[in-house]
């Protein structure tokens, strides 16, 4: 039997992938989906988001991008999502023309949707930067071309007229990494695997290994309500009485930014402020990202119509306060880039927390310690690098599964 502590995109993935190869195991969260996973916009964009010093990075990203596309039509098969009648969406006046061949569409049960990323500059010397990344992002290899201001407003036509020029990263993607959470809850449990709500205080070790996990007792730490948010459901699935401990032959740590309450993990939080703005038609057609004078902003359009505004980067500790001052550097930056957001509705501001490693590179695999198993520190991946990670805890991808391995770390136990 496999434990999983964490019930967030990673661990209910690598659940689900466990549970889909007949394998029995057990999740243990004390309030699935309500922690980074809850708050992440859910940009599949290793293209975009890739940054000089990262490379490993963005070898994973792509490798997990590959996968998104059989991981969402095996969930939305499992949980019995529709697979078909995506809702057609009108665009706004003055909005994204419709793509040839093909109506703009609510993505699906899950919003999975593969139209790209346009990354575009406000500044002369956001122009500049952007130009230099385009460079090495070609010297890579990768697939963007690189756009006039008329052009970025071609494609979009919300922009401001003040952008200057972008870089269109056609194959990166998106997803509502909320729909894809109560997916997951909702495939464990017509697999039967068991959901305890339950805070974990300690893994078990004995001679030297970990062989199980205790448990707060019944009632302690457990929310009175789940998470507000559409996709979330009210009671989750599959759960039962909570006995005081579990044991398992393998325990996966993928509790995110708690990672370090439970073992010696150099997992540390990062928090992240996002703001939902609910629109009755989508503003834009494509993921926007943009730096204004240096400072970097992402607009992800839902089928629905919402519009998720990210994300701040703060180092603070265990702070899930959503302060003024997030509110104001979102909305600071997101209007010059599309000056439309100021009409639009604010339907909610969330604070997550990453869960980020000295080197940025998720911790993935079997640590030092028998029986204890990583899948933590994902930092600003985790719902990109799921189908990845979940497939590297069955042993798939063992050359990328290198990269991520906890054994880089000499002091995790
Ligand atoms: N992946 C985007 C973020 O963490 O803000």
């Amino acid at each position: 039997m496999q434990v999983v502590v964490g019930g967030g995109i990673v661990g209910l993935s690598v659940a689900w992938r466990l549970a889909r190869a007949g394998r029995p195991v057990t999740v243990v969260d004390p309030a699935p989906a309500s922690g980074a996973s809850h708050a992440a916009a859910g940009m599949l964009a290793p293209v975009s988001e890739v940054t000089y010093t990262e490379e490993p990075l963005l070898r994973l990203g792509m490798a997990s991008l590959r996968r998104w596309p059989s991981f969402a039509a095996d969930l939305i098969a499992d949980a019995g999502l529709p697979t078909t009648g995506l809702t057609p969406v009108t665009p706004a006046e003055g909005g994204p023309a419709p793509r040839a061949g093909r109506a703009p569409t609510d993505g699906g049960g899950l919003d999975f949707r593969s139209d790209g990323t346009l990354d575009v500059a406000f500044g002369a010397d956001d122009l500049a930067a952007l130009d230099e990344l385009a460079t090495f992002m070609e010297k890579l290899g990768l697939p963007v071309e690189r756009l006039t201001g008329r052009e970025c407003r071609r494609l979009e036509p919300m922009l401001a007229p003040s952008v200057r020029g972008g870089l269109l990263a056609p194959g990166d993607a998106w997803v509502d990494p909320r729909r894809v959470t109560a997916a997951l809850l909702v495939a464990l449990e017509r697999r039967g695997v068991p959901l305890v709500r339950a805070r974990v205080t300690e893994l078990i070790r004995e001679g030297g290994a970990v062989t199980g996990v205790r448990l707060a007792p019944p009632g302690h730490d457990v929310p009175a309500q789940p998470p507000p948010g559409h996709g979330v459901p009210t009671e989750i699935p599959g759960g039962r009485d909570v006995p005081g401990e579990i044991r398992a032959e393998r325990v996966v740590l993928a509790a995110g930014a708690w990672s370090a309450e439970l073992a010696e993990v150099p997992v540390r939080p990062v928090k992240g402020q996002i703001m939902r703005l609910r629109s009755p038609q989508p503003l834009l057609g494509r993921c926007v990202r943009g730096t204004v004078h240096g400072a970097s902003v992402y607009l992800v359009p839902r089928g629905d119509g919402e519009l998720v505004v990210g994300a701040t980067q703060e180092e603070l500790g265990f702070d899930r306060r959503v302060t003024a001052g997030g509110v104001y550097e979102l909305l600071r930056d997101a209007r010059e880039l599309v000056p439309g957001v100021t009409e639009l509705e604010v339907a909610e501001m969330v604070a997550g927390l990453r869960p980020g490693t000295p080197d940025n590179v998720p911790l993935i695999g079997p640590s030092a310690t028998p029986g204890l198993h990583l899948a933590t520190g994902h930092h600003r991946g985790g719902v990109l690098l799921a189908p990845l990670t979940a497939a590297m805890l069955q042993g798939e991808e063992s050359e990328l599964a290198q990269l991520c391995s906890p054994l880089r770390y000499r002091d995790i136990s």
